[in-house]
């Protein structure tokens, strides 16, 4: 399979259509792979669940998929992921908790593009050592998606996933979702009998919450991240925004303000709300969300989230602000 999409080629839109492609794609994996070992990079996102979603229809146990906990997943991710694939796809997965690792790394390091580098540079590291310990693997399983190859052509951004693997850990790529667009994937996926909570996601950026930890990341505002974008997403889900906006998460900054609490002072930090909407993630518009729902979450931070005593909701769009905070 060549990375041009033909112009003829049907959108697939409907289950038939997915149905059609799973069958298509089976049968290329099978002869590309024959009896070989694959891996694949899981995170969880609908990428690379898909990719592995078909990868284990079509070879089983010769897939070997390794998802690696870096700390800065969102809240419930690592065990959907050992659910969905392990529990009920009975697929080859091999878990790794690299989460004091990473955190240890990104101690007291608090400049944004520094932070991007050495996750990705440990990311690389663990998937390395984990391939290591696998005898024989020849081929790498991808969730490279058109768009992807249509930005790295372009030179926006390379499209290789698990890039930089040194020189003697070269795979042939399996790539089965390259031609598809996202749209595409998700009707693949939801074919595939994957979950909708894993095939409608909002984009997850690869630094995770690691961004939206701002500055130097510490433990505990890690957790209040995590716990203030479980709270938004919950009541999104709720109130019917989810799917109507792109994306929407939470930030903690690494400054306090003054607050008061059963008649005492405190001194904690703020979370703030984004919720954006765009086409392309080039610029994006704030989404109007009704005061009730704001109130309600705003309430919810406050009495759940440890470490809070103040919330409050970017109203700037792209430009000036980038969707993320770092
Ligand atoms: P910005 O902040 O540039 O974000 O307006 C645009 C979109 O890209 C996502 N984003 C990232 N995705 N690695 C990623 O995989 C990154 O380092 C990264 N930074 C931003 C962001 O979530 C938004 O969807």
């Amino acid at each position: 399979m060549n990375n041009v999409r033909p112009e003829n080629m049907e959108r697939i839109v409907n289950s038939t259509l997915a149905k059609a492609f799973i069958e298509e794609q089976i049968t290329e994996i099978r002869n590309q792979v024959g009896s070989g070992k694959v891996l694949l990079a899981l995170s969880g996102g609908v990428d690379s669940s898909v990719c592995a979603a078909l990868l284990i229809k079509a070879i089983g146990k010769q897939l070997t998929c390794i998802h690696v906990n870096h700390g800065l997943l969102r809240k419930g991710e690592p065990e959907q992921v050992i659910k969905v694939f392990r529990d009920e796809m009975n697929a080859n997965l091999v878990y790794v908790d690299a989460v004091d690792r990473f955190l240890d790394k990104l101690a007291n390091v608090s400049e944004p593009e520094t932070k991007r580098k050495i996750i990705g540079a440990e990311f690389i590291k663990v998937f390395e050592e984990e391939a290591r310990k696998l005898d024989g693997v020849k081929f790498l399983a991808q969730g490279t998606i058109y768009p992807d190859i249509l930005e790295s052509e372009k030179g926006v951004k390379a499209h290789h996933n698990v890039g930089g693997l040194p020189e003697d850990l070269k795979f042939e790529l399996v790539e089965p979702v390259k031609l598809l667009f996202k749209d595409e994937v998700r009707v693949v996926g939801r074919e595939l009998g994957l979950p909708e909570s894993m095939v409608d996601r909002q984009p997850f950026p690869g630094p995770g919450l690691g961004v939206r930890c701002l500055g130097a990341i510490t433990r505990d505002r890690l957790e209040a991240v995590r716990e203030s974008d479980a709270v938004l997403r919950e009541e999104f889900a709720a109130n019917g925004l989810q799917g109507k906006v792109w994306q929407y998460f939470t930030i903690v900054p690494d400054f306090k303000s003054t607050g008061i609490s059963d008649g005492k002072r405190t001194y904690a930090y703020p979370v703030i709300i984004r919720a954006v909407n765009t086409r392309d993630a080039m610029q994006a518009t704030i989404e109007e969300i009704p005061y009730a729902v704001l109130h309600k979450i705003t309430d919810r931070i406050l009495k759940e989230v440890k470490g809070v005593n103040r919330v409050v909701y970017d109203l700037t769009p792209k430009p000036v602000g980038t969707i993320e905070w770092e």
